[in-house]
């Protein structure tokens, strides 16, 4: 089934906002397979965010991931991508809608608190790169009740 990576950043760790974030995708039925607190170094967040190398804002952005540690994750269900970046809201929360977690907890793009995978494929890759180890694999026992 589809996966996603998902993670907390260091705005959001530091606010306390890591069991309610893991709460809104455990009670929408996604399934976690991967979990980890984790301190990245600055490399590592130009490799994560390597696609916006050229964006002014970039240095500041990768201060931003390197300054505290993050809860990184993968969540697994039918159309978790899009639906995960549902559930967090528009980049900019002063556009993202009441009740995504961005709309929620965040004031400002450059704390906005969440990342999630934009597409299947940059889910893939930023799994390999978090989770060399590769996700943890289990099947929930209320499948069932959850997909028809
Ligand atoms: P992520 O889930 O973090 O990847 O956000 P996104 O996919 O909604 O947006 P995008 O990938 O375009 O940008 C990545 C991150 O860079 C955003 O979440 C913001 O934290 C930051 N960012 C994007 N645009 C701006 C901007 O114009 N100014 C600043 N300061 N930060 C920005
Ligand atoms: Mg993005």
């Amino acid at each position: 089934m589809e996966q996603t990576f998902i993670m907390i950043k260091p705005d959001g760790v530091q606010r306390g906002l890591v069991g309610e974030i893991i709460s809104r995708f455990e009670k929408k039925g996604f399934s976690l397979k991967g979990l980890k607190l984790i301190s990245v170094e600055r490399p590592f967040a130009e490799k994560h965010y390597e696609d916006l190398s050229a964006k002014p804002f970039f240095n500041g952005l990768v201060d931003y991931i390197i300054s505290g540690p993050v809860v990184a994750m993968v969540w697994e269900g039918k159309n978790v991508v899009t639906t995960g970046r549902k559930i967090i809201g528009a980049t900019n929360p002063a556009q993202s809608e009441p009740g995504t977690i961005r709309g929620d907890y965040a004031i400002d793009i450059g704390r906005n608190v969440i990342h999630g995978s934009d597409a299947v494929e940059s889910a893939r890759k930023e799994i390999a790169l978090w989770f060399p180890e590769g996700p943890v694999a289990w099947q929930s026992s209320v499948h069932k009740w959850i997909y028809e």
